[in-house]
């Protein structure tokens, strides 16, 4: 596995290696858990080069969050990614990426100022932005991303339909603790009580599933089935919970065909995201 920092040396790694062979990328900051690791995985199972970034990004951080704590593991994450199968582990700089006068913000519209980004503002702005970046710097034939950051992959398929980005876009399924919960690089922030209570959010949600097999269908309906789940598993502070258009993220008044569950809700200091994909039949 070769590590890389400077945008130059990539391009030039790259320019050998693209004609001939199909590259997969995994953008990621850091802080590596299964989750990550089955996206390298994949990769490596589709791809001839596999290459891996990692860069915290601060334009996708608020100034209350936590840009500066972001835990970066860069030796264990190393060994990860070599065990991975990982070719290139791309370790760009902030003036790498941004050097002085960088100015172009990619301003994605509505699909960001939803859900997550009315909690967030300007953070799927800034996540498009790197990610346009890294994609134009690498141009893989395929990038891999999670279920679990389910408006994220919405921004980002927006951004390679709206800027002409030659490529596949891979979108991977949730890894999940055995208890359930969505491995996140976060989640070791959780103390102790507040971890206990963390897989009702999961909990939650497939009870939605249920009540849609039973035969619910009604928006309303579902979501209030979870924000009692989560009530009575103690979880109060809930940001929210919609059952969504899977493409727009447009709340849904019934569940006609498909659409996507997505919820957050706050332990503590810590929160926590998590969707599922849901179907009336
Ligand atoms: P990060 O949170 O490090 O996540 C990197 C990739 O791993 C994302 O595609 C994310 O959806 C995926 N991922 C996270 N948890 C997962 C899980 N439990 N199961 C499967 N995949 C999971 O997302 C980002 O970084 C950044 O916003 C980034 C896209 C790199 C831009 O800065």
């Amino acid at each position: 596995m070769k590590v890389v920092s400077r945008v130059e040396t990539l391009r030039s790694m790259m320019a050998a290696l693209r004609n001939a062979q199909r590259v997969g990328f995994v953008p990621t900051m850091g802080a590596f858990h299964h989750g990550h690791l089955s996206l390298m995985r994949q990769a490596r199972k589709e791809c001839d080069i596999v290459v891996v970034s990692i860069f915290v990004n601060p334009t996708q951080f608020g100034p209350l969050e936590d840009y500066a704590t972001y835990p970066r593991p860069l030796s264990s994450d190393k060994i990860a990614a070599q065990k991975s199968g990982v070719d290139i582990l791309w370790v760009p700089t902030v003036a790498h990426l941004y050097p002085e006068g960088y100015r172009t913000r990619i301003s994605v519209g509505p699909i960001g100022a939803l859900w997550e980004g009315e909690r967030r503002p300007g953070h799927f702005d800034g996540v498009a932005t790197i990610v346009a970046i890294l994609l134009s710097v690498l141009r893989p034939h395929t990038a891999y991303f999670g279920q679990k950051d389910y408006q994220q992959v919405c921004v980002i398929r927006q951004i390679i339909r709206d800027l002409h980005f030659d490529m596949t876009l891979r979108i991977l399924s949730t890894r999940r603790e055995t208890d359930g919960l969505a491995m996140s690089s976060r989640n070791i922030r959780l103390p102790p009580h507040a971890r206990r209570m963390a897989p009702a959010l999961y909990e939650a949600l497939q009870g939605a599933r249920l009540a849609v097999r039973q035969g619910r269908r009604l928006g309303r309906t579902i979501t209030e089935a979870v924000i009692r789940h989560l009530h009575l598993a103690g979880i109060t502070e809930i940001d929210y919970v919609a059952l969504c258009h899977p493409e727009t993220l447009e709340p849904l008044r019934r569940l006609d065909r498909h659409a996507v569950l997505l919820a957050a809700v706050r332990l503590g200091t810590v929160r926590l995201i998590d969707n599922i994909l849901l179907s009336a039949r």
